[in-house]
Formats: C-alpha cells, structure tokens, sequence
C-alpha cells in the first residue's frame, strides 16, 4: 500500500494549474509541486496579484487563494520536486507534430518523453507515474520503457489518468466531475498504484463515479471521447448548411432531436465551428492511430469530422466576403471576440484565427475586441497561421497596418461594415445594438457565428443579420 504524502506534477498550464490548485485544495494533508520549465509562467502562477494567474478560469482564483503557501506550490525546480513526490503527474503539452514523421497528424511526444527519462534519472528508485497529459493509446508502454531502461531497471508503476475539464468551466468540471477515469495495470503492484490515486480522488468524488480500467482502455477513453463531443458539433453544423439552404432553423432541430433523451441537449449548438487545444489535435491523433494499425476506413471516417469543421469555418468566411458584395478589400470588419469560447483566454486553434486570416487574404481591415485575449496573443496567432500556409510570404507589416486591436468594443464597430460574432461571451448580448446600427455604415451586416443575438430584434433594429444555419 502506498502512502501519498507528496504530489509533484511537471507542466503548470491549463490542466496542470487547475487540476493540482483542486487536488491541493481537497486534500490538505498532501503537498502539491507544480512545476514547469518556463519561469514566467511559474512567477505568475505565484504573483500576489491573483488577477495575474497565467490562465483565466472562474473560481480559480479562490482555489489558489486558498491553497497556494500552505500545500500548493509552484517552482522551476523540477529536479528537486521529482525527488521529493511519490507520485508524478505528466500534464506536459502534446500538440500535433509540425515536423518529420506524422507531421500534421501524430501526437508531438517529446515533452512526455523528456519528463519520463528526467524521472527515471532523478528518482530512480519507482515511482507512481500517472499520464495527465492526452495520449496516444499504448503510451503508456513507451514510457514503462524509458523509465524502466534509464532507472537501472527499476519497476515504476504507469497509471493513465485523463482530464476531462472542459475550459471556461474548468473548476465545477474538477469540484463536480462526470467520472474520473484511472488506468493500470491489472497485477498486484499496478492495482494497489491504481487505489492510491482513487484515494485521492475520494476525499471529494463519490466512489461510484471513479472509473478503473486497464491502461489501453483509459489511454483510447480519452480520444474517444473527445472525438464523440466534437463528432456533435460537425453534425450538427453540418446541418446548419442544409438549413441555410433550405429555410429551416438550426436551433429549433438541435432543440427536437435533443429531447430525444438517447441523444440528449448537449453540445448541438451550431457555430462557427469548434476550435480549442483538444478537440482536433485528438482526432488528427485517432486518424493517424487508426491509419498506423492499418483502419483506413475508421480513419477517414474520423477524418471527417475535422472536414467539417474546416468547411464551417471556410463557410463563414465566404459569406462574409459574398454578402459584402463579393470583396471585403479596404473594409472595416469588425470582431466580436477572439477566444475558441466564452470565459477563457486560451485562443490555441480558434476559429477566429481562420476566419481572420481568409478575410485578411481578401485585405479586409480588422478590428478585434475580446475581454480576455491579449494583444500580442492575437498577433502570435496570426504570425502562427501565416507561417503555416506554404503559399504565401509573410510580411509582419501588412498585418500591422491591416489588424487592429481595441481595448473596448464601441471603438471597434463604429464605422464599420459588418460586424462578426466568432465567441459567445455574454457581455455582447448586454450591448446596445440601437447605438451601434446607427454608427455603422449601411447596410449594417452582423455575422454571428455563436446564434447569440435575437435575430428577429436584430432584423427590426435594421441590422442585415445572419446567423449560422438560419435559412
Ligand atoms: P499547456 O501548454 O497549457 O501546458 C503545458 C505546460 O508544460 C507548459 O507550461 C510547458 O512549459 C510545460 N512543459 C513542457 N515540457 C516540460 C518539461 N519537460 N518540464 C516541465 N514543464 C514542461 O497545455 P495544457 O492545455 O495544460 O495541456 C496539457 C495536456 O493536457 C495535453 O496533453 C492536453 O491534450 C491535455 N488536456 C488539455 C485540456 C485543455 O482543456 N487544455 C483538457 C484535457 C486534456
Ligand atoms: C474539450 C472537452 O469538452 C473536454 O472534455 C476535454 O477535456 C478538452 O476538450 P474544451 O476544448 O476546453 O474541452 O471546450 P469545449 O466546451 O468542449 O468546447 C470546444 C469547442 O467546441 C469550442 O470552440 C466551443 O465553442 C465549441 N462548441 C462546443 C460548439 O461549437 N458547440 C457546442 O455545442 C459545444
């Protein structure tokens, strides 16, 4: 039986930050080390200053507060803090590969690589490793491996343990979790590795909603799910395409096939299209799986859900540039958020960034309010996705003179030539859409990729208003 006194988890970010800040919060006896090899990061998760937290989440300032000095700690002192825990957490990041083999597609594994041979170097002597990071199905097999090669043949205990927080809600998702879900092996030592991390989950997640599998069970649970929930969004925004042509509403479908209770409310709400970290680095991921084990058919089948997802956001674009006459040139656009949703300051893969860039092709001018995203984050953005198109050079000072960026959203739509929703925060329904029909030119275009404004209030005001799958 272990005793988990010392917890240490290498990566601070979006699920590292928050997962730890609720483990230490619910279980005050253990110490938590988060601890990352980026300073910044680490110096502001520890500034005083709990509006300076690197990541934005509701109700994670509390948790910090609360825990942070008494059993939560965050360091660049990786080294150290490996030695110190008895369990070690991997929340590294595994983007898609932009390079060589699996480029485009393949899980990027060499964070989780460097974290497991830096463990097996500094603590030789077998510890509890638990994947938090998403991975690749029998990951867990290349990292026993590592562990075991460079820890002078050592048995280390692998768990699987996959984050299911969802951002923007990230707190109630880890105080109230659907399920926890915890992989290992079935033997004697894995399955007393498995009950140590269970207790720990138990000081505030009923039993019967701890889920313990084998390893390759919860390692696939995790793509799997991810590539069901964004498997909704593409078949729902699917449709929205047929309703535009065809006069029936989106919405009013996503409510009549969700209270069928076998496919439920959730996630059908038609957008833009899904962006976020996760949803489609995890299905490119599954798609080249299932091509390494020789599926094509159960790899193109997944494939197309990210088609989809390119389609919708290519959609949007188009009809922004259609509707405007067919040339979006020397006009003022205006955008309504930046963020992939609504109460975080992540924008990794928006469809903001998509859309922009297609307007920007067509030299649109565009002017951006978010109330979270940064500056420079939404100039990052774009260098990223300019640096990704082969066909064409990238000249920083055309994005200079074609992006600008406001600090308050009335300076952002006035005069402008249509107006485009790409995040649902709440705070644009609250604004008056009389004042800004009447500082805009006309005919006074919004675009709203989020169906978040009344269209029928939107119509009367005088707006040209055009929703997603609002035939
Ligand atoms: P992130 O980029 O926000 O954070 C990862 C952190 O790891 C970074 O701060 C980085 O500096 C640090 N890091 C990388 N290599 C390191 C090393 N060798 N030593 C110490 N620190 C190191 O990423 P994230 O969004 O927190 O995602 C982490 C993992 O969790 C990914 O596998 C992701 O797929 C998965 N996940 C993310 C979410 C989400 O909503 N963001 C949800 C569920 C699962
Ligand atoms: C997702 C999963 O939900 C979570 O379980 C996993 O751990 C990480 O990936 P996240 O990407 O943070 O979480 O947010 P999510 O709420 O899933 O939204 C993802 C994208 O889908 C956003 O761009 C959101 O706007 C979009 N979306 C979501 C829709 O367009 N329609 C919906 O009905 C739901």
């Amino acid at each position: 039986k272990h005793t988990i006194k010392t917890i240490t988890c290498i990566g601070a970010g979006y699920v590292g930050g928050p997962t730890m800040a609720v483990i230490a919060q619910k279980c005050p006896e253990i110490k938590v080390n988060v601890v990352d090899i980026n300073p910044q990061r680490i110096a502001e998760w520890n500034d005083t200053d709990l509006d300076k937290l690197p990541i934005y989440e509701p109700g994670l300032k509390e948790v910090v507060k609360e825990a942070r000095g008494r059993n939560l700690f965050f360091s660049t002192e990786v080294e150290a803090c490996i030695r110190e825990a008895e369990m070690i957490f991997i929340s590294v990041n595994t983007p898609t590969k932009t390079y060589g083999v699996g480029k485009g597609m393949a899980a990027d594994l060499k964070y989780v690589e460097l974290s497991a041979r830096q463990i097996a170097r500094i603590a030789p002597e077998g510890k509890i490793v638990v994947e938090k990071s998403t991975l690749p199905v029998r990951t867990a097999q290349s990292i026993k491996t590592i562990l075991e090669a460079e820890g002078n043949g050592n048995k280390f205990q692998v768990l699987s343990n996959p984050e299911f927080l969802a951002e923007g809600t990230a707190i109630t998702d880890l105080h109230n979790p659907d399920r926890i879900l915890i992989g290992g092996d079935q033997d004697e030592d894995g399955l007393a590795a498995i009950q140590a991390l269970v207790d720990i989950y138990a000081h505030w997640v009923p039993r019967e909603q701890i889920i313990t599998t084998r390893l390759w069970s919860s390692e696939l649970s995790k793509l799997t799910a991810n590539a069901f929930l964004a498997q909704r969004i593409s078949s729902i925004n699917a449709i929205s395409a047929l309703c535009e042509r065809t006069g029936a509403d989106v919405d009013e479908i996503a409510h009549a096939i969700g209270a069928d209770t076998r496919i439920g409310p959730k996630f059908l709400r038609s957008s833009v299209g899904f962006g976020g970290s996760c949803f489609q680095k995890d299905i490119l991921n599954l798609v080249y799986l299932c091509r390494h084990f020789n599926l094509p058919e159960v790899a193109d089948y997944w494939e197309g859900v990210v088609k989809m997802n390119d389609y919708q956001k290519h959609r949007f674009a188009k009809q922004i540039i259609d509707s405007l006459f067919n040339t979006v040139s020397g006009k003022k656009i205006a955008f309504l958020g930046w963020a992939f949703k609504k109460d975080t300051n992540d924008t990794r893969e928006s469809a903001a960034i998509y859309v922009a860039k297609e307007l920007l092709d067509d030299l649109a001018e565009i002017h951006i309010y978010d109330p979270k995203v940064k500056k420079e984050q939404i100039f990052r953005d774009l260098e990223y996705v300019y640096s990704q198109d082969p066909t064409q050079s990238f000249d920083p000072s055309v994005l200079q003179s074609l992006i600008t960026i406001h600090e308050e959203p009335y300076q952002a739509l006035e005069n402008a030539h249509a107006i485009a929703i790409l995040t649902e925060w709440d705070e644009f329904k609250t604004y008056d859409w009389q004042k800004i029909h009447t500082r805009m030119l006309k005919p006074a275009f919004v675009f709203d990729g989020r169906n978040i404004l009344d269209a029928s209030e939107m119509k009367k005001t005088g707006f040209e208003y055009r929703g997603i799958g609002k035939g």
